[in-house]
């Protein structure tokens, strides 16, 4: 292939962000980034866009700038067919995102982006998954802070829940901090304007969609590791079973003690140590506060309709329908192992996301965006003045201009995982009994749509190059079902966004 990475939409707010990013990796020793293009429809923008992330006055013959738009597909067939990932940074992505994806699947071009809207992710999904398979193709979006910290940060979270305590409601705290203002970007804006005033679009799709596997049934919590029932067949302890129910539950923890006596290999003896937990035990809690004060953090949070929520469950299904991840194109031995222990050790939780604050005042300009955009954002002539006013109907949240690079600088966040669960596993089953443990953990990191969008995208596109062969041939994919087996977190960890365990705590209940 000609070139190693494509950035399409360079020119945009957040794509010379991503430029500037992805620079600090081209051609360092050990990187599998040689090559890279900016693409976009207007040349001189992205040659101005190069000089600002580079400040070098020629351009590398690493780097090349070719003009490309949506609205000419084959300038994009093109581009793509000489191409192995485009990181795609032209959003809102329900208007011109479709033409990105359906050239890089046509292509076998992989294809990344940091779209955080549910209804284009979840139609391209229906459109063109079974085509990427075919063409191996690995179609991936939101890979920004939409949802990698929120997909990431609760995988680092269930594994905090060591067997045999299991993980039951997860409830993330996303707390944005500065110095000065926190500003968003028009673009950002403009994704969530659509995105309100087509929510019944995105129920229809739902609607219309075959259900799937999905990690939730109160009767089935666990299913055995097919290692673990050839174990019990081995020995004598009836037919192959998944998934279990509660009653055989407690047969099963006999089993495993009666079992592990009998077992001489230290093989046979692992696997019945680590149950796989693929089910959230216990019944589906209640909807939970809208707004309420989260003293364990000492937060104030209020019920966001986040991207995150939908991405998260729709890696669980996925893990549900593969509970040993998806296969790699071409892995070695040791690392069809790495994978399949990783996922065996997720524990699947109810997950929710809110916003957070120090006070209920510093929701306040949240709250305003959110009552003008659900009102106006439902019919044309309120959408017009909404994106028209941005910053008067979000109380100066979002503005044309986007942020100073002062504000970029100067901002952060802190998304809190507080979780509750059981510190045994067999405790669900006992009727209504409380969950009697508590984890907390937190992911930190810099500003969030024009520092963490470009490092989180970046770092998952060096991932994919670098390691393409154990990455899944093709396909429509969530990024946690993608990258959670691989070194992501270890890299985002490298480069300024952190995962920390705060708390573990047991009570009765
Ligand atoms: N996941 C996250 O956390 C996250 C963070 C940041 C942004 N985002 C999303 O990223 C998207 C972009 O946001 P932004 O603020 O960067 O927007 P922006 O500044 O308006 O950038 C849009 C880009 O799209 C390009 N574009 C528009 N029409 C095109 C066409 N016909 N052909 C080729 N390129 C075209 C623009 O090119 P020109 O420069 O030539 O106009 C520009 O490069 C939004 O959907 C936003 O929600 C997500």
């Amino acid at each position: 292939m000609e070139y190693d990475l494509v950035i399409f939409g360079a020119s945009g707010f957040t794509g010379k962000y991503v430029v500037r990013e992805a620079l600090k990796f081209l051609n360092t020793p050990s990187s599998p980034l040689k090559t890279l293009v900016l693409a976009g429809r207007n040349p001189s923008k992205l040659a101005q866009t190069l000089t600002w992330a580079s400040s070098q006055s020629t351009t590398p013959s690493s780097i090349s700038i070719i003009k490309a738009d949506i609205s000419d597909p084959s300038s994009l067939l093109n581009l793509f067919s000489k191409s192995k990932l485009v990181l795609n940074c032209v959003g809102p992505f329900r208007l011109y995102g479709e033409p990105v994806v359906s050239a890089c699947v046509e292509t076998g071009c992989d294809y990344l982006d940091i779209c955080g809207e549910p209804e284009f992710m979840e139609k391209m999904e229906v459109r063109y998954h079974d085509k990427a398979v075919e063409k191996g193709s690995l179609v991936v979006s939101a890979c920004g802070f939409d949802s990698i910290p929120a997909e990431l940060g609760l995988m680092f979270h269930c594994k905090q829940w060591v067997p045999p305590s299991v993980p039951y409601k997860v409830e993330a705290y996303l707390s944005l901090e500065s110095e000065k203002s926190i500003v968003g970007n028009f673009g950002t804006y403009e994704s969530a304007v659509l995105g309100v005033a087509n929510m019944e679009k995105l129920m229809e799709l739902r609607k219309s969609r075959p259900n799937r596997a999905r990690p939730l049934n109160k009767d089935a919590i666990w299913i055995p590791s097919m290692d673990y029932v050839d174990q019990l067949v081995k020995y004598g302890y009836g037919k192959k079973m998944a998934p279990v129910n509660m009653t055989t539950i407690v047969s099963m923890n006999i089993f495993q003690s009666e079992l592990r006596m009998k077992a001489s290999d230290e093989a046979a003896a692992d696997c019945m140590v680590s149950p796989r937990v693929s089910h959230i035990p216990g019944p589906r809690p209640s909807k939970g506060a809208t707004f309420e004060h989260q003293k364990k953090i000492g937060l104030w949070g209020l019920k966001l309709p986040s991207a995150d929520s939908t991405v998260v469950r729709r890696t669980f299904v996925t893990l549900t329908e593969n509970p040993d991840g998806l296969p790699g194109v071409n892995e070695s031995e040791e690392e069809i192992e790495k994978r399949k222990s990783f996922w065996a050790s997720m524990k699947p939780a109810h997950f929710g996301v809110k916003i957070a604050s120090k006070s209920p005042f510093g929701l306040i300009r949240v709250i305003i965006a959110g009552i003008f955009i659900g009102l106006f954002g439902q019919f044309s002539f309120g959408r017009w003045l909404l994106l028209k006013f941005p910053s008067l109907f979000t109380a100066g949240w979002f503005k044309k201009k986007g942020p100073t690079e002062e504000e970029v600088e100067s901002a952060f966040f802190k998304m809190w995982f507080v979780g509750q669960g059981y510190s045994d596993v067999t405790l669900a089953s006992e009727g209504n009994r409380k969950p009697d443990m508590e984890v907390i953990t937190r992911v930190t990191g810099p500003e969030i749509g024009y520092v963490t969008t470009p490092i989180v995208l970046v770092q998952c596109a060096l991932v994919l190059l670098g390691r393409r062969n154990s990455l899944p041939k093709g396909g429509v994919y969530p990024p946690g079902i993608v990258f959670g087996a691989t070194d992501l977190q270890e890299r985002l960890q490298e480069n300024g966004i952190s995962f920390d365990l705060i708390s573990k705590n047991t009570y009765s209940a």
